[in-house]
């Protein structure tokens, strides 16, 4: 849009640029600059139009786009004119990621070359590799302390290491998604280190009081996030008497984002991993950015304008590169990181669908689909131009992040639907085999959530310890259903490692001080190849899981109506157990397929008019496609046996 005074503004600051920015390889940059400049310069404004300093910290975020676009390579200037001309390009059904440690992975990021073929063969063709930029020796939360944005931590390798890995994941047609830890940082970070000793400048990058007198205030309405290893938000720092924000850790420093200063810093991040050839970054804790007394300090509508203003400069300089939103929020609120009141996405082109992860782990312990089905229809219609992240389990928590009103909706009482959640998942139910942990439990609030590995949360590892053959049957069952189905439900879904063969809880963290305090670890293995080797020998547990999820990406590969393309539709049912939805586009193979999904650990028989007045299912056998059974159509229905989902071509 053309408008007088921020066009003004950008021609002046123009001028000033050095003149060998004037040959043709800018004009991509003049033309996207002058698209969004008018988006930037308001959000900027908005946020930082009453500091004097505001015209320079705006000429000098133009100045660092200006040489982040000068530093970007020839190939990845043509990858972004490519994914421009095919803009939807991540919609498609062919993307399947996994999120994974190095470190527990493989090792090093020079291991992880030889592991690619194995990602290869499961059909990964997207790797979140977990933070794996330099972050203290023991203080790091996994990663997510980061004491250097631009340094690979040496225990996984060096940057060489890194751009070779690229190379290699391009010729593999793998996309790569790293993080940017945007929230905080280290209290080892450099700008923590001059703030400590004093420096006003650096003391502005975070939030610094004298006394309790403000922290106080904030406190009384911020939520705890780790409420038993890290009580309250704010830190006292003894080196400068002050008390420091810190959200997560006391070692993890909120970053102060009402400072333009930090919010540049931040971009310059961003586009140095751009630069590197990264196409997805996954923007860590983005509830977060923005504090504000007397709110809970999260999904205030400054984060959301930061992250629109991080987006829009992120088109001028690398239109191809992603955004992954990382906000773990109520239903209503997660679908707002897309960007509200747009068409396309405006802030984050993904985010973790952790409504749809929570619902499906309710649906197991239940055996029961209508938490499901109400939380789905409740799932607000995403935007064009952006995608779900889906995933079952992941290197976090499992928080019981669905709304009470779907709760009540569902026929249950909210408060003792999550208690019997909370039992169901760590051994105190008797009915379950599942094997988890409370984490995050907090005696004010009496809020819990659930740790543990997918496997042994689905009742894998007590089923083994039995030998009780039809317990692993249903546990091996419901880890392919809950594949499954986040296979089939639009987005990209995201397995975790290990968990294609079925890695159970690991204790190891237990004798590591600076971990046994968090039993998130219990789900962040290091891999024992050894096991991993054991998909290839028939009959294994580990062959069983594997083949099977290994079919259902191929098959999810082949089906264009699994294109993200706001192409579901919930049917209703009349019975508890058993879900459908169906997925249609207009042209391609297998351009309409019904999804029927039975969670309960017996079979049911589902009438087929419901489908038949859609005109659907009315020959005598209708083919699987996960499978390729043909699956008979009597007059009293289809029936689907325990723990099976099917996709019906139809
Ligand atoms: C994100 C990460 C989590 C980390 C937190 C603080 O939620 O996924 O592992 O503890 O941010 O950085």
């Amino acid at each position: 849009m053309y408008e007088q005074i921020s066009h003004a503004i950008l021609n002046d600051t123009l001028r000033q640029l050095s003149t060998s920015k004037q040959d043709k390889q800018w004009q991509f940059f003049y033309t996207r600059l002058g698209a969004n400049f008018y988006a930037i310069y308001s959000l900027f404004h908005h946020l930082y139009g009453h500091r004097p300093d505001f015209k320079p910290q705006l000429a000098h975020l133009v100045a660092v786009l200006a040489e982040r676009y000068g530093q970007r390579s020839a190939a990845l200037k043509a990858q972004d004119l490519a994914r421009e001309q095919d803009h939807a390009w991540f919609m498609h059904q062919k993307w399947v990621g996994m999120a994974l440690y190095c470190e527990g992975f493989a090792g090093t990021l020079s291991h992880m070359q030889t592991k690619l073929a194995y990602l290869q063969e499961l059909g990964i063709n997207m790797v979140h590799i977990m933070p794996i930029c330099d972050c203290p020796e023991t203080n790091n939360d996994g990663g997510y302390a980061v004491r250097d944005y631009k340094k690979i931590d040496p225990r996984y390798g060096t940057e060489q290491d890194l751009d070779q890995l690229i190379h290699l994941m391009q010729q593999r047609e793998m996309l790569l998604a790293l993080d940017v830890v945007v929230n905080h940082t280290s209290d080892e970070h450099a700008w923590a280190i001059k703030a400590k000793q004093g420096n006003a400048t650096y003391q502005d990058y975070y939030y610094m009081f004298d006394d309790r007198t403000l922290p106080d205030i904030y406190e009384s309405t911020m939520p705890e996030v780790f409420p038993e290893q890290a009580p309250g938000s704010f830190t006292f720092n003894a080196e400068t008497q002050k008390w420091v924000m810190t959200v997560f850790n006391h070692y993890q420093w909120d970053l102060n984002y009402s400072n333009p200063a930090v919010l540049i810093e931040i971009l310059d991040v961003i586009l140095f991993w751009a630069n590197k050839g990264v196409d997805i970054l996954r923007l860590d804790a983005v509830a977060f950015l923005w504090k504000k007394m007397g709110s809970s300090c999260q999904n205030e509508r400054e984060a959301h304008l930061i992250l629109q203003l991080l987006k829009d400069c992120c088109q001028v300089v690398a239109p191809s590169v992603l955004f992954i939103a990382e906000a773990i929020v109520s239903p209503t609120e997660i679908i707002k990181y897309f960007g509200e009141d747009a068409v396309n996405a405006k802030e984050c082109e993904i985010a973790y669908n952790a409504t749809l992860m929570a619902l499906l782990w309710d649906a197991v312990a239940t055996k029961q689909t209508q938490l499901l089905y109400k939380g789905i229809e409740g799932l607000p219609e995403k935007l064009d131009r952006a995608t779900w992240l889906n995933y079952v389990r992941c290197h976090d928590d499992i928080g019981l992040g669905f709304s009470d009103e779907s709760i009540i909706a569902a026929g249950f009482d909210p408060v003792s639907h999550r208690r019997f959640l909370v039992d169901y998942y760590t051994g105190h139910y008797e009915d379950s085999n599942a094997k988890g942990f409370a984490f995050g439990v907090n005696k004010k609030t009496g809020d819990a959530r659930i740790s543990g590995a997918l496997a042994s949360l689905a009742g894998l590892e007590t089923a083994l310890a039995k030998q009780d053959v039809s317990a692993i049957d249903d546990a091996i069952a419901t880890i392919s259903l809950l594949h499954n189905f986040m296979m089939a439900f639009g987005g990209m879904p995201l397995l975790y490692y290990g968990d294609a063969v079925g890695t159970l809880n690991d204790d190891a963290y237990l004798i590591d001080s600076s971990k046994m305090n968090d039993n998130r670890w219990v789900h962040r293995p290091t891999l024992d190849w050894a096991k991993m080797d054991k998909r290839q020998q028939k009959g294994t547990v580990e062959q069983r899981i594997f083949s099977a999820i290994k079919q259902l990406i191929a098959v999810r590969k082949e089906i264009s109506a699994f294109a993200d393309l706001n192409n579901r539709a919930l049917i209703a049912l009349d019975n508890p157990h058993v879900i459908a939805f169906s997925r249609e586009v207009a042209t391609g193979m297998h351009a309409r397929v019904l999804v029927i999904a039975n969670f309960d650990v017996q079979a049911h028989c589902i009438p087929t008019q419901a489908f038949q007045q859609k005109g659907w299912l009315k020959q005598t056998m209708v083919t699987d496609l996960c499978s390729g059974q043909s699956i008979p159509l009597t007059a009293a229905g289809i029936v689907i046996p325990k723990l099976t989902a099917y996709w019906l071509s139809i």
